[in-house]
């Protein structure tokens, strides 16, 4: 019997999970969104402080959920990287200071890996595989010929999607992480703004959302200006068209191209619906099948980190004590760390 006790605290949320097994027997996140809200996205000064408030409390919850004590945990796991640097210390050293403690391994894990991972509590991966990873920090195409082999062919060359999704919302007034309201006014909008795709070649699997996101702006101000009334049903609808459109072009022109079995989304963006919606079109009479995360493993947690842990702890991918973060680890190099 393996017992796994993962960190994530790379963003705004602290979260522990433990696993017995592969059975996830505790999952508890801690989310700073309210505090953030009012700054309109993620303060890193004040989130790693939080962090460091939570992560006991965390920790206590999550052991009186799965009914154990820290001595019965085999391994402790933490999230490395990718992430906001000041935030993943505070994760990184409370997994190291377990780790000394209780002379157990310490798993490092890359972030990325485990929003991939966390499609494992759905269903089994078959490969080739694309996972189409959309965050507020990340939007990459991966393909996976195997277990943790993963190789980026497509990235964002400038912003994140979700990060776009986030000023769009606040340049129209909508709550912070805006990828949600701007999902819901979208339902109720019609496409009738021309926001365009960025010109890129034909054959690239990379993405660009900055030149979306200041077309946004740009028309919202100026409409503002010249008085004119912005139907914000009709421009999250029109953005929204062009933000997920770049993603499943891309993503079913890699399926195809690599004849991958499966494609997988992860990440806190693949909670839209449009974008659920639109991948499950696109593979209908196709012999891909599609995995949808549920909701709760959309958004950051550390049951993904666990999953990720478990395969680690067989290869026995363990990390000396001292161990650094990596703010900018990359995905295909996640077996290097120091
Ligand atoms: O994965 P995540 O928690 O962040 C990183 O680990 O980077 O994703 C958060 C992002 C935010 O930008 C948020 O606006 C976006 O996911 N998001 C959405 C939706 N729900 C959350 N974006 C579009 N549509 C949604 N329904």
């Amino acid at each position: 019997m393996t017992r796994i006790l993962a960190i994530e605290s790379s963003c705004d949320e602290t979260a522990v999970a433990i696993t017995e097994d592969g059975k996830l027997l505790a999952n508890v996140v801690a989310t700073q969104i309210s505090v953030h809200e009012k700054y309109g996205g993620v303060m890193p000064e004040i989130a790693s402080r939080l962090h460091a408030e939570n992560i006991t409390v965390c920790l206590t919850e999550a052991l009186r959920q799965a009914k154990c004590k820290l001595e019965d945990i085999d391994a402790f796991a933490v999230t490395r990287g990718p992430g906001l640097i000041g935030c993943l210390h505070v994760g990184l050293q409370a997994a190291k200071t377990l780790a000394m403690l209780y002379k157990k391994p310490l798993i490092p894990v890359h972030h990325l890996a485990g929003h991939i991972y966390a499609n494992q509590y759905v269903g089994e991966f078959k490969y080739p595989m694309l996972c189409v990873v959309v965050s507020g920090g990340n939007t990459e195409l991966v393909i996976m010929k195997g277990e943790l082999d993963f190789e980026i062919i497509g990235e964002t060359l400038d912003d994140a999607v979700g990060e776009c999704y986030d000023k769009v919302a606040r340049v129209l007034g909508l709550p912070y992480p805006g990828g949600l309201p701007i999902d819901q006014h979208a339902k109720l909008g019609q496409p009738v703004y021309p926001i365009h795709r960025p010109k890129m070649p034909h054959d690239t699997y990379n993405f660009s959302y900055s030149g979306i996101k200041t077309q946004v702006i740009n028309m919202v101000n100026t409409m503002k200006m010249k008085g004119e009334v912005v139907n914000i049903d009709d421009m999250a609808c029109s953005f929204q068209r062009v933000a997920v459109g770049m993603i499943t072009d891309r993503a079913m022109r890699a399926a195809k191209n690599y004849g991958v079995k499966q494609i997988v989304l992860a990440g806190g963006v693949s909670a839209n619906s449009y974008l659920r919606d639109q991948m499950q079109k696109k593979v209908k009479g196709t012999s891909i099948e599609l995995i949808i995360p549920p909701l709760w493993c959309t958004t950051d947690n550390a049951a993904m980190i666990a999953k990720v842990a478990e395969k680690l702890y067989v290869r026995k991918v363990f990390a000396p004590l001292t161990l650094g973060v990596d703010p900018n680890w990359r995905l295909d190099e996640w077996d290097k760390f120091e």
